[in-house]
């Protein structure tokens, strides 16, 4: 008689080990223990958590719009005090080594307290080149140890983001801006208004610690929808909905769709927030705009047999610059194609979020809003009920004036939709001490 033999799919049994059973005529014979390396959780478009994520799933979900959070994964790459050390080594070039040894010593979250305000854009520009050197092939190793098989390409630009406390910063803001998302807020963008491929991946790693209060907002309401923009912005009007806010520890890495609505949260934590960020595509990059490429990497630029952990230690680039490629379609075949009137530009849907923000009287407010609601009273206010009370406040945030009708009510303060600055109803205090109050009031209705 022939025995039936099969192996059963790999169950999670404890943390990174899997096991598999064999099975003969319907009983377990044996059981295999397996180790995977990464720890994988992955947030829906929900804000639902599924945590213990399979690897072969990792792509599919990031296309699908959830949010990838590979736990500690620059320590399973090795790679997590080479990532810290190159930080150390960019403040100890600018700063010296007295300066370095007390970061190292506190943590990347304390660079604040160390380097001096001046100095900050020479650290960040010194971790810049480093980055250029050496992201692309860890980049390139973590997506072929997740599982991507074929040639991808590997985008050239690394980037550090050193996002210190608000308050700390606020005096360079405007010297900062043109660092946006680096060194100052980046308010809610799609990375397709930089002309990021419609179709890259982003990979968001901690260095330091990330703090929901520090870190990115993401808005799953808007997944899949091209805003209406006004100046290069996002329209003022248009309704993001609740974002999704992460803690990370450091050696995190987030994965990301780029075409996710998304913004830096402005900074009240009393830590600066040190992140190293890349992007893939994983077939040729789509540009809003095919006249003006980036440069890429095909990820076979870099040697199969790369020793991870020596990377951060090798000087100069790892991999295969003939292999530079600049992307995209050509500027002479994008004219060709506007002449004959071809359009090789996709977008994902345009669609306007604006909602009808028909103003209440004042009289009625008590009757119509429900517990939490945001109303509109006029052009400069507005109202919302907590606890049964009615409260109305200023309609402009005192941050850079978004308007607060757009965004919500949460354990008794309201909620900035643009950099996620949280004011409270009682006191009409700011998240961060520098930004002026908000005018609130209890009404009697
Ligand atoms: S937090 Fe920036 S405008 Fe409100
Ligand atoms: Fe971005």
């Amino acid at each position: 008689m022939l025995a039936t033999l099969l192996f059963s799919s790999p169950v999670y049994c404890s943390n990174k080990e899997w096991c598999t059973a064999l099975i003969v005529n319907n009983k377990v014979v044996a059981v295999f223990l397996e180790l995977y390396m990464y720890t994988i959780d992955s947030i829906k478009l929900n804000g639902e958590v599924e945590h213990q994520c399979s690897i072969d799933s990792v792509i599919a979900r990031t296309l699908a719009g959830e949010l990838i959070v590979v736990r500690k994964g620059m320590q399973d790459l090795e790679l997590f005090d080479q990532s810290v050390d190159l930080v150390i080594n960019s403040i100890e070039a600018v700063c010296g080594s007295d300066v370095a040894a007390a970061v190292k010593r506190d943590g990347v979250e304390k660079i604040h307290v160390h380097v001096a305000l001046d100095q900050v854009e020479a650290v960040y520009a010194n971790a810049r080149v480093e980055l250029a050197l050496k992201m692309p092939a860890v980049t390139a190793k973590t997506f072929e140890s997740l599982g991507v098989k074929q040639d991808f390409y590997v985008h050239d630009a690394s980037l550090i983001r050193l996002m210190m406390p608000y308050d700390v910063m606020k005096s360079k803001q405007k010297e900062f801006q043109k660092h946006l998302g680096k060194l100052t807020l980046h308010g809610p963008h799609h990375d397709h208004y930089q002309n990021v491929p419609i179709n890259a991946i982003n990979t968001w790693t901690a260095v330091g610690r990330v703090d929901s209060d520090n870190g990115m907002l993401i808005f799953p309401d808007v997944w899949g929808k091209n805003l209406p923009l006004e100046n290069g912005e996002i329209r003022p009007d248009q309704h993001l909905g609740r974002p999704i806010t992460l803690d990370m520890n450091p050696g995190d890495i987030l994965i990301f769709h780029s075409n996710h609505m998304h913004a830096s949260r402005i900074n009240s934590t009393n830590e600066t927030r040190v992140v190293l960020t890349n992007r893939i595509c994983l077939d040729k990059p789509e540009y809003p705009d095919a006249a003006r490429p980036q440069k890429y990497f095909l990820s076979s630029a870099f040697p199969a047999d790369l020793d991870l952990s020596a990377i951060f230690s090798l000087k100069g680039f790892v991999g295969d610059k003939r292999k530079h490629l600049k992307t995209g379609l050509s500027k002479a075949v994008h004219k060709i194609a506007t002449k004959v009137g071809l359009d090789f530009v996709k977008y994902p849907v345009e669609t306007s979020t604006a909602i009808s923000l028909e103003p209440i009287a004042i009289t009625q407010l008590d009757e119509q809003l429900s517990e939490g609601q945001i109303a509109v009273v006029d052009d400069k206010t507005c109202a919302t009920k907590v606890d049964g009370k009615v409260i109305s406040f200023g309609r402009k945030c005192p941050h850079q004036g978004a308007d607060l009708a757009l965004g919500f009510i949460e354990n008794g303060k309201v909620f900035c939709p643009h950099h996620g600055l949280t004011l409270c109803l009682k006191t009409g205090e700011a998240s961060c001490s520098s930004i002026k109050s908000l005018r609130v009031e209890a009404i009697e209705v």
